[in-house]
């Protein structure tokens, strides 16, 4: 139901790899858990799992990378372009390792998030993904670490924070145990936030 205080989202997903954090919010689309419409998932990789789960959901996907448009000019516009044909009101990273042209970061100002896997301005920047936070916060001696919801900036992990949860480093963790935990967290916790987005909890701009 629309109202003042909500909001419908019109979600484009933005996968590089395995895409459980966009399956996550496909399913809470359709479950009526939160309140918008998955309209485009992009990959530059086409052999990712998240296209193919995408397709898999009967969610539009397009992959879209140097290798289909090698002027980096065209590929943001042939981006910008399934955006707004597809409706996008809200652009969402997850796991998306490639940076955003400069036409869609413009329209898409403060409608751009990124979910990191650690608490934000720790553990981020160029290098830090993957396996390479979780190291570097088990190496660092870290008790606690966590999940950041940003906006999107030119830079690597910069834009303004929206949302952090901290996550308990336990003495037994090691890398593969931490980024377990660590990514079932931010399945829930992206939708979670999108839902506050939706019903103007979280206002972005
Ligand atoms: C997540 O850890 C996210 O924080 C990072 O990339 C990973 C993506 O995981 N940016 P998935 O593709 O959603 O499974």
């Amino acid at each position: 139901m629309e109202s003042e205080n909500t909001k419908k989202l019109q979600i484009a997903i933005f996968a590089s790899h395995t895409g459980t954090n966009m399956q996550a919010i496909i399913d809470a689309c359709r479950r009526g858990d939160l309140n918008g419409d998955v309209c485009a998932v992009i990959s530059n990789n086409s052999n990712s799992q998240a296209l193919e789960k995408a397709r898999t959901s009967g969610v539009r996907a397009y992959h879209l990378s140097n290798k289909t448009h090698p002027e980096e000019d065209e590929l943001d516009e042939a981006i910008y372009k399934v955006l707004t044909e597809s409706g996008t009101n809200i652009v969402v990273l997850a796991g998306y390792m490639k940076k955003i042209g400069p036409k869609v970061l413009k329209h898409y100002k403060g409608r751009i998030l990124n979910i990191h896997p650690s608490l934000l301005p720790k553990y981020g920047g160029k290098g830090m993904y993957g396996s390479n936070v979780h190291r570097a916060v088990i190496d660092a001696g870290e008790k606690i670490t966590g999940v950041t919801i940003h906006l999107v900036e030119e830079e690597y992990d910069t834009g303004k924070i929206i949302r952090q949860c901290e996550i308990e480093v336990l003495e037994s963790d090691t890398i593969d145990t931490l980024s377990k935990r660590v990514l079932e967290k931010e399945n829930s916790f992206y939708v979670e936030t999108l839902k506050l987005i939706s019903e103007n909890e979280i206002k972005l701009q």
